[in-house]
């Protein structure tokens, strides 16, 4: 059983049987979030998609509360393991795959800048594709639309997109991405944390059921996804 948690904004909590991972941990200043990096004394895998603030906040914190291990592109880790001191890092890079203890991970291109907080590079910005207990789960991560996702992501289970528009793509190329990638359900993400990253939610499910063959599932923050046998393909 895997379950996934929108922690709010691009952050989420993957649970797979024993195993907690977190991905882009943003919580002490995300004016929508309610979990505090202290609720992740647990964890076991961080994974970082780019360097931008709104991604990178509280995950050197959480990793050195739990000892989780930071998995991210080449530059990042290394920025974790020396300006942060964390001992236990996993670089990659666009196209790569690391088999850990709960699945494959893969890390996926994504159409984004990375710069980090003080200014260093964070090499280019990615997405990652999770396969675990049979399932495969795409986390687009802060993109625009590229046609590649089709390749990366075709027929994946689930697929978190991002929809708030101004830094990723928003409801209408959602939608493109949608068509072209072909989940069963999608999350979206990255959208009302702030005012200018508010939209129409409720217009995005509904364009979600008309132009796609997806399910959309709107989580609040704090709520889950199962997938279990019922996503079976
Ligand atoms: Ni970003
Ligand atoms: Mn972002």
């Amino acid at each position: 059983m895997t379950s996934i948690t929108w922690l709010g904004h691009g952050s989420w909590l993957i649970e797979c049987d024993n195993h907690r991972i977190l991905l882009d941990p943003f919580l002490s200043d995300n004016p929508s979030a309610t979990a505090k990096p202290d609720d992740f004394f647990d964890c076991h895998h961080i994974l970082i998609s780019h360097g931008h603030f709104d991604h990178v906040a509280d995950a050197a914190q959480i990793a050195k509360n739990s000892n989780a291990t930071v998995i991210a592109i080449h530059e990042i880790a290394q920025w974790f393991a020396e300006q942060h001191q964390i001992e236990q890092t996993i670089g990659m890079n666009l196209g790569g795959q690391v088999t850990l203890p709960f699945g494959t991970l893969k890390m996926v291109p994504a159409v984004h800048s990375s710069q980090l907080p003080d200014g260093s590079s964070g090499g280019v910005a990615a997405g990652f594709v999770l396969t675990t207990g049979g399932r495969r789960i795409y986390f687009a991560c802060d993109t625009a639309y590229f046609g590649d996702m089709a390749h990366y992501a075709g027929g994946v289970d689930l697929a978190v997109l991002p929809i708030g528009d101004l830094f990723t793509m928003g409801i209408e190329e959602s939608i493109a991405a949608i068509q072209t990638i072909q989940p069963t359900q999608v999350l979206p993400a990255h959208y009302n944390t702030w005012p200018p990253i508010t939209v129409d939610v409720e217009m995005w499910t509904k364009k979600v059921r008309e132009e796609t063959e997806a399910e959309p599932i709107v989580l609040p923050v704090g709520g889950s996804v199962q997938l279990d046998s019922t996503l079976a393909k």
